[in-house]
């Protein structure tokens, strides 16, 4: 088993998006063992987006990031940070395959409807970042 941090993000939130998003994801099989709606400070935004803090979208994203409210969520399942990201598809919508979150739901590069772990250690560090052991039922 393999968990993963999710984020529907502010552009998703605000088009009310969360439930088809969730159906989407709950769709492949991955369980949601913590979940919550919040919405970022822009120093909580930079704080999760720190290895980001050198790009040139660094400003804008936490900006965006902090801008509305966010729904979070711990996924568990086998190979969980693949499957997950797979179902997002690319960062850029443009770029994303037919199907993918990213593809039916993005608005641009930066807004792009949801964000994923992209590996084993990133997903240990994002779902501290917002739960507590406590926190997660699985
Ligand atoms: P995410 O997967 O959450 O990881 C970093 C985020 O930065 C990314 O999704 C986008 O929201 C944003 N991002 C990545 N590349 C760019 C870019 N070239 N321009 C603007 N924002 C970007």
């Amino acid at each position: 088993m393999e968990r993963t941090l999710a984020i529907i993000k502010p552009d998703a939130v605000e088009r009310n998006l969360q439930g088809e998003i969730i159906r989407i994801i709950q769709q492949t099989g991955l369980r949601i063992v913590g979940m919550k709606m919040l919405r970022l400070s822009r120093s909580q935004a930079e704080g999760f987006y720190a290895v980001h803090r050198e790009r040139p979208f660094f400003a804008s994203l936490t900006e965006y990031m902090s801008s509305g409210p966010c729904v979070v969520m711990c996924l568990e399942g086998a190979d969980a940070i693949r499957r997950y990201r797979e179902l997002l598809g690319a960062t850029n919508r443009d770029h994303a395959a037919e199907g993918t979150i990213r593809r039916i739901f993005a608005l641009d590069v930066e807004r792009n409807s949801c964000h994923g772990s992209d590996g084993p250690d990133t997903a240990a560090v994002e779902i501290a970042y917002f739960f507590s052991t406590l926190e997660l039922v699985g």
